[in-house]
């Protein structure tokens, strides 16, 4: 069947989405909201408002759209999938109440526990309800009480410890806390509302290699995509801030076959056999943040309820698939094995190109050169995450500006071709990690 899609979302990773979607053969037509200049060049941008889904299933009623695509979490946390769904539209992206996999980490630690599903020991610390007609001096009592019943824990448990808010923080609301002052100041922090009320998730440190791994789910099979690591710190070596990624690669040479096994049997099929049994089928991109130890045993760091970003721009650049009738069908219950050829053909590797300062403030504006010249070569895709047009130039708009992408044999060829398009690429207050894909 040939599809109309219309992607939601505006970031690198719907800009990975877009262009292996239009390379699909059963993609007639694509449609963006809100799009960015990047994903302009591979789809008709629309404006119709993403948080109005009245309004979005209207228009896709009228265009003769066949598939939504719903690329980040905030509209998922919303319930846009519900409503559509309830519309007669075809959907790739899980319901709210599915979604609750990755907008409440409590949710996500509970449904781990109840299915014996690999993950770090947890307790959850609730604060005095902002909302309820407490008065504000109770509500101080309340969250020193709080504050108080989560350092015992922590006091019962070796450091470091990790501290998570929980509910949707864009990444930023987990601290590694090594001494007992990082955690009590983190838990004041939240405590005072840093990101919200909805209270915490103290949980247990896993050491090991972290990797991530992508599920496209129809509520009951699934198919695994190549396996990718993130690189989330700011600096070289893995250092300084947690930002919302600086880059990644896949596949992951040491994610072997036996690592994969265990991934499926303690990770992937319990969670979806456990969502159905709960009765939230999870349809969609299951991403599972994966710890996994020297005995090669994973362990859920976090679940997310969509693709990752920036590691789609690397795992769909080596997915040798028919990507739109691989979601069209895990939205319509059966999802199709034999639209991929290969999870992986060759490796990328994707360095983001950021503006100086970020994660904290940076300056926008500053007109890009070199982007068509990097793509000459035909191994390189420039996906844009912060960028607009301005006057038929294009500006930078975000902290993540670019995501270099290039494909190729190996790990470090693939490393070379991306730096080099770094390099002629430019704007004002560039900034990139040089060491993706060479740190664990
Ligand atoms: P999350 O948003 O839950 O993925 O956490 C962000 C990052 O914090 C993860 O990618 C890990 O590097 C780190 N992290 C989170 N939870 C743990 C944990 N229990 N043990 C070790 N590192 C963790
Ligand atoms: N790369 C981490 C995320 O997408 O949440």
């Amino acid at each position: 069947m040939l599809e109309s899609i219309l992607l939601i979302g505006s970031g690198g990773r719907e800009h990975a989405l877009a262009s292996n979607l239009r390379n699909s053969a059963s993609c007639n037509r694509l449609w963006c909201t809100p799009g960015n200049p990047g994903i302009g060049r591979v789809a008709e941008i629309v404006d119709v408002d993403a948080d109005d889904s009245e309004g979005i299933a209207l228009w896709c009623k009228n265009q003769g759209v066949s598939l939504v695509v719903i690329g980040p979490e905030q509209p998922l946390a919303q319930g846009l999938a519900d409503n559509l769904r309830s519309r007669g539209i075809d959907v790739f992206g899980p319901s709210k109440r599915a979604a609750a996999l990755e907008t409440s980490k409590s949710f996500a630690k509970e449904f781990m526990r109840r299915h014996n599903i690999p993950t770090a020991p947890f307790k959850k610390f609730l604060f005095p309800d902002e909302g309820s007609p407490q008065n504000a001096i109770n509500n101080e009592a309340g969250t020193k009480a709080v504050t108080q019943a989560a350092m015992e824990y922590i006091d019962g448990h070796e450091m470091p410890v990790v501290i998570k808010y929980d509910g949707l923080a864009a990444g930023k609301g987990v601290v590694v806390a090594e001494t007992r002052d990082a955690a009590e100041r983190a838990i004041a922090d939240m405590a005072h509302g840093a990101f919200g009320d909805a209270g915490i998730v103290i949980e247990g440190f896993l050491r090991g290699r972290e990797a991530s791994v992508f599920a496209v789910c129809d509520g009951t099979n699934y198919v695994v995509l190549a396996p990718s690591q993130d690189h989330k710190r700011i600096g070289e070596g893995n250092t300084g801030k947690n930002t919302g990624g600086m880059g990644a690669y896949a596949p992951v040479a040491w994610f072997d076959a036996s690592i994969l096994r265990k991934v499926i049997n303690n990770v992937i099929e319990p969670t979806i056999a456990g969502m159905a049994a709960e009765g939230n089928p999870f349809v969609g991109c299951l991403y599972c943040g994966l710890m996994i130890d020297d005995s090669g045993n994973p362990f859920v760091v976090e679940y997310n309820a969509r693709f990752g970003d920036p590691e789609t721009q690397a795992v769909l650049t080596v997915l040798d698939a028919d990507l739109a009738a691989l979601l069209a069908s895990a939205a319509r219950g059966s999802v199709d094995t034999s639209s991929i050829n290969s999870t992986a053909r060759g490796v990328a590797v994707n360095v983001v190109l950021a503006s100086a300062g970020y994660p904290d403030a940076y300056e926008k504006g500053h007109v890009i050169t070199g982007i068509e010249e990097a793509e000459q070569d035909a191994s390189i895709r420039v996906f844009h995450a912060g960028t607009k047009s301005r006057g038929g130039e294009t500006v930078t708009d975000g902290g993540r500006v670019l995501g270099v992408t290039a494909i190729a044999d190996t790990l470090d060829e693939a490393r070379r071709r991306a730096y080099s398009a770094c390099k002629t690429i430019d704007f004002k207050g560039k900034y990139y990690r040089t060491d993706i894909g060479a740190v664990v």
